[in-house]
């Protein structure tokens, strides 16, 4: 049994949440978010005590108030939350990226080691039954010494505009470049499934399409006042159908409403070719690894209808192959028929493929009794692919210049 509190209570955190409250193992104890309602919700949801609910970060960091800390807040606080609650005593389990640049992310695993903490990052690709099956048939020598990688993460249309044109990872300078952001999971699953150390990178990227200079001459500002409803983009169709993503818990989820937010100047109603947004919306990276592995990355917010992956690893004796949202790993080995193992009765639960609750359950796992799970990133493994996102965009800004990996 082990006690939690979570700071930032947003997406993430409350769907930890959600899955740690099924375990009679595991006690929730504290919630920190900035935001009122947040703290309302947790505090119906899991019977947390009126005391228990900080929205300072400085009054909840006083004490020590539960063994583990979750860290859920935006990238760039990582850094210093990940330091408050190590000095505290917590161990940590921190979301993705550790933090925004590359000094706070080793300065993470630095503190870790000064304060004896357990620090395990939120790499929860590693946890999907799809993964979990590349790894173990990769581990198991089922296609040789592994050759060569190709990974693609096809970020889809709405997504990308959702997240990196209108919201909160869309600006460089405020959180971080997409390479990491978004691929630092691709990156992490690359060097996973390898097992050894990237010795050259290189990456060439770009924003070419969602920028002002594709303004549509009919378009204007935001999409409430805009003529073309029939526009892939549309603010005002995107959420009246998924009105979730706009309107507060408890208000009505009716057009109305969606146009009534919209209206009143949420960030989300602007024209995607309008927006301030600067992170690529295309970029690819070539790494060698040690023994001269080959494996490449591709990233794009083109994809429909839906944000898929797709992992091709090739061996000595054949490959293994798939689409992450197919539930499927193709084996092909050399001179013998393919075969289709079938991971999707595994992937009950949805949430980024069944990674998220396989996550949770194998950290409840670990900590109660001190298992080791396939998937788990500890710190120094998360500083290592993070880095390569950190080298591969030093490369980009540097024309696709070949970049050491010391
Ligand atoms: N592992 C993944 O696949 C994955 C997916 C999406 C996001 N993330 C990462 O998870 C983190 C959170 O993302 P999210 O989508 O949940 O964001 P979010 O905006 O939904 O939630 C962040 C929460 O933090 C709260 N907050 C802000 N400042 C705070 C402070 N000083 N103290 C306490 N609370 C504070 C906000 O009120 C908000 O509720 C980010 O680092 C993001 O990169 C990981």
């Amino acid at each position: 049994m082990f006690s939690v509190s979570i700071i930032g209570f947003g997406n993430r955190g409350s769907l930890y949440t959600k899955y740690l409250a099924k375990s009679k193992e595991v006690e929730i104890v504290a919630v920190c978010d900035l935001s009122q309602e947040v703290l309302d919700f947790a505090k119906k949801e899991y019977s947390i005590k009126e005391e228990n609910l900080f929205k300072s970060e400085e009054e909840f960091f006083e004490k020590k108030r539960s063994d583990v800390l979750i860290i859920a807040t935006l990238d760039r606080l990582h850094r210093r939350q990940a330091e408050r609650a190590m000095k505290l005593g917590y161990d940590i389990l921190l979301e993705k990226p550790v933090a925004d640049n590359f000094e706070d992310t080793v300065a993470v695993k630095e503190l870790a080691e000064k304060y004896g903490r357990d620090a395990v990052i939120c790499h929860n690709l590693r946890y999907t039954p799809f993964y979990q099956k590349f790894k173990t048939l990769i581990s198991e020598g089922v296609i040789g010494d592994v050759l060569s990688v190709e990974q693609s993460e096809n970020v889809a249309y709405h997504h990308y505009m959702l997240s990196f044109v209108r919201g909160n990872w869309r600006k460089e300078s405020e959180t971080s470049p997409i390479i990491l952001q978004k691929c630092c999971h691709d990156l992490d699953i690359i060097y996973w499934l390898i097992g050894k150390k990237c010795t050259k990178i290189s990456s060439f990227g770009s924003l070419d399409f969602y920028n002002k200079q594709n303004r549509p001459d009919y378009a204007t500002d935001t999409c409430v006042d805009c003529k073309k409803v029939d526009c892939a983009y549309n603010s005002v169709e995107f959420h009246t159908k998924y009105p979730g993503g706009i309107i507060p818990e408890g208000q009505e989820k009716s057009r109305e409403n969606v146009i009534n937010v919209l209206r009143s100047g949420h960030r989300n109603a602007r024209c995607v070719f309008n927006c301030d947004n600067d992170v690529c919306d295309r970029q690819i990276v070539n790494m060698t690894f040690e023994g001269g592995i080959t494996a490449n990355l591709i990233m794009h917010g083109f994809a429909a209808p839906f944000t898929h992956r797709i992992t091709k690893v090739y061996g000595t004796k054949g490959a293994i192959e798939g689409n992450i949202n197919e539930g499927t790993v193709k084996v092909s080995i050399f001179g013998q028929e393919p075969y289709v193992i079938d991971v999707k009765k595994e992937m009950a639960d949805n949430s980024h493929l069944g990674g998220d609750s396989k996550l949770v359950s194998d950290y409840i796992e670990y900590k109660n009794n001190n298992s080791k799970p396939l998937g788990i990133s500890y710190i120094a493994d998360s500083v290592y692919s993070h880095k390569l996102a950190f080298k591969a965009e030093e490369s980009r800004l540097n024309g696709g210049k070949e970049m050491e990996v010391e």
